[in-house]
């Protein structure tokens, strides 16, 4: 039942004695309607495109007639959201809504504190319309508690164009290709390489380089069954030495800098290239840049044929004020809408995760995402991403980031010693 704010302005001109009775009036039918549900949503997009999308979610949520309470916590990847929400859990006074997604969904859901939803994704088809591997990673013993909003792809290379068009350049297909254009920007007096020097960015960016270097099947091998053998083997050596090669063509300020900041650098032509999820096409879009003419989006050098996704949800938690539930559940319905769906994706730089909707509102960087995804799905290489908690604990994914980060910031370490120690890593529990 959508309760009417009735303010000042919707009464002005009305006469004396009729404005006292439609006040009253109005007062009466505010009381009756059904109480705004306040829903507490604990998400970290705080950047500009991100939080333009998280208003797309706030806007039509209240359209709904629920009060969008905003829990944002700062700090690309998630990590500082994850640690206010055990501080909030622990204290039993959890948010209404989370943006969690992969294993974490299982994890959540071994404590019984999450929100089934399963009426909502029976009543809205969802099975009908989500790719089978992404339904799973919703469900906690076969019922819905997750409700996902998007498909990131996260093997893409951003390039500012001009500066490609500065060294006369082609967007590197292969590593080689990659080096001798990094030379060529070097040499023309432009960073090659925008990066934040951040745990999760240096993950991010060695999970792209492996799959480039050593393809899906070795990834699988190496990420999703954590065979020791691959994760210390050559193949892994090789693309930790592939992973440092790009360390000469950052530049030394990266220390701390946040993602979208290093995206800005590539937005403005201070670098040229980035190495991030499309979240980063929300930046650009904010900044009024466009694909094909400002920048280029193309599949990091080597994983043309390959895409790591990285699947955005929210999971529900048992609340003890009265109403919440209702607005828990309108907003499961929202975020799987069509149209919340497309609203939400074109600023967000991800492409829909549901798969029956018209994508010819999304611009060429969003039509590659959505076909390399169903051409990787058809050919096996198609791969959740560990650096952003798709596929390990996040225990793993912890102890990957550390020895990935050190391996980046430590010259000393060898490729060798690095690969024996994501073996070792991989056994946290
Ligand atoms: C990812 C998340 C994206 C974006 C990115 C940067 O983990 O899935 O939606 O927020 O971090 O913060």
């Amino acid at each position: 039942m959508r309760s009417h704010r009735v303010t000042s302005h919707t009464l002005r001109g009305t006469p004396r004695a009729l404005l006292t009775a439609s006040a009253a009036a109005a007062l009466a039918l505010a009381a009756t309607a059904a109480p705004a549900a306040q829903v507490e949503v604990l998400h970290y997009w705080t950047s500009g495109g991100e939080a333009k999308s998280a208003q797309v979610l706030k806007q039509m949520l209240e359209k709904k007639g629920d009060t969008w309470v905003d829990f944002a916590v700062a700090g690309g990847g998630g990590g500082n959201a994850m640690t206010a929400l055990k501080t909030r859990v622990v204290a039993g006074n959890p948010p209404a809504a989370a943006q969690i997604k992969g294993p974490a969904i299982q994890q959540w859901g071994d404590e019984g504190v999450l929100l089934p939803i399963d009426d909502v994704a029976k009543q809205d088809n969802w099975d009908h319309v989500l790719p089978p591997e992404i339904a799973t990673i919703m469900k906690y013993k076969g019922q819905y508690v997750g409700a996902p909003v998007n498909v990131h792809r996260v093997n893409w290379l951003w390039i500012n164009a001009d500066a490609l068009k500065k060294v006369n350049a082609q967007p590197p297909a292969t590593w080689d290709d990659f080096f001798k254009v990094a030379d060529a920007l070097k040499k023309a007096g432009i960073t090659p390489v925008a990066i934040g020097g951040q745990p999760w960015q240096e993950a991010e960016t060695f999970e792209t380089v492996a799959l480039g270097v050593g393809g899906p099947d070795f990834y699988k091998k190496a990420f999703v069954q954590l065979d020791p053998a691959t994760l210390k083997g050559p193949t892994m050596v090789k693309a930790l030495e592939t992973f440092r090669r790009i360390k000469p063509y950052t530049d030394d300020a990266q220390t701390g800098r946040d993602w979208n900041l290093a995206t800005a650098m590539v937005i403005n032509g201070k670098a040229a290239m980035q190495f991030m999820g499309d979240w980063a096409k929300g930046e650009f879009t904010v900044a009024g840049k466009a694909p094909g003419k400002d920048y280029l989006c193309v599949a990091a050098p080597g994983s043309g044929k390959a895409y790591t996704f990285n699947v955005d949800s929210f999971v529900f938690f048992k609340v003890k004020t009265p109403g919440v539930e209702k607005g828990q559940k309108d907003m499961a319905s929202l975020l799987m809408s069509p149209q919340f769906q497309e609203t939400f994706n074109l600023n967000k730089g991800s492409i829909p995760v549901r798969q029956d909707l018209d994508l010819s509102k999304f611009d060429a960087c969003a039509k590659k995402s959505s076909a390399d995804f169903k051409a990787a799905g058809a050919e096996g290489a198609l791969v959740p991403s560990w650096a952003h908690d798709m596929l390990v604990t996040p225990a793993v994914e912890g102890a990957f980031y550390d020895v990935i980060g050190k391996f980046w910031s430590d010259p000393a370490m060898s490729a060798q010693e690095a690969a024996n120690k994501l073996a070792a890593a991989a056994k946290t529990d």
